[in-house]
């Protein structure tokens, strides 16, 4: 997948210009790159991700690719108290499937999002655990879980094609 496939999975959550969003489990920066792209300059953007060299990659390849994007980066575990401004929106991708407890995850990112944030995730859409993904989410699941965490409107954005893991979706809920 290149950069314009980030784009395409995320574009029909990600709707707001100038807005303020987070990126977490941000890695070195696929989506947090597709999300500038999505929200234009002048956009506040803030990657988490517990992996600091990942996250400093991330912030080079924007100050390239992205000048006028105000990215910050956070060197934080996800389920950590985060200082974040009330966010628009919150992409997730490819990080759901490492978390044990995936209801508690889920539940404790609604209080970073403003009334009416939604969340934005990209997950395998497969069943069956392994190595790379010990905590899948597929599809289904991914409903399920958000209407435990209290989000609504639970709408399938996109699919592609994984070389890895079958099928690769993105979901946007409110
Ligand atoms: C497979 S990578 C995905 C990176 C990026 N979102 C992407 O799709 O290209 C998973 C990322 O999640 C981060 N991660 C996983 N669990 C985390 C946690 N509990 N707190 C912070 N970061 C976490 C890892 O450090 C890694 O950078």
């Amino acid at each position: 997948m290149d950069h314009n496939d980030h784009v395409d999975l995320l574009c029909e959550g990600v709707t707001a210009t100038d807005a303020t969003w987070a990126d977490f489990g941000a890695g070195s920066g696929a989506f947090t790159l597709a999300l500038a792209e999505l929200l234009g300059p002048g956009a506040e953007i803030h990657a988490v991700d517990r992996d600091d060299r990942a996250l400093r990659e991330g912030a080079r390849r924007m100050a390239r690719h992205f000048p006028g994007t105000n990215l910050t980066c956070h060197h934080a575990d996800i389920s950590s108290q985060l200082t974040l401004p009330p966010l628009d929106g919150i992409v997730m991708a490819n990080v759901l499937h490492f978390q044990p407890d995936q209801n508690a995850t889920v539940s404790s990112l609604r209080r970073y999002l403003r009334p009416g944030g939604r969340i934005v995730i990209v997950e395998y859409n497969i069943k069956r655990p392994n190595r790379a993904v010990p905590h899948p989410v597929p599809a289904a699941r991914w409903t399920e879980l958000a209407a435990r965490a209290g989000f609504e409107h639970t709408k399938l954005l996109k699919t592609r094609p994984s070389r890895t893991f079958g099928e690769i979706y993105s979901a946007a809920s409110w």
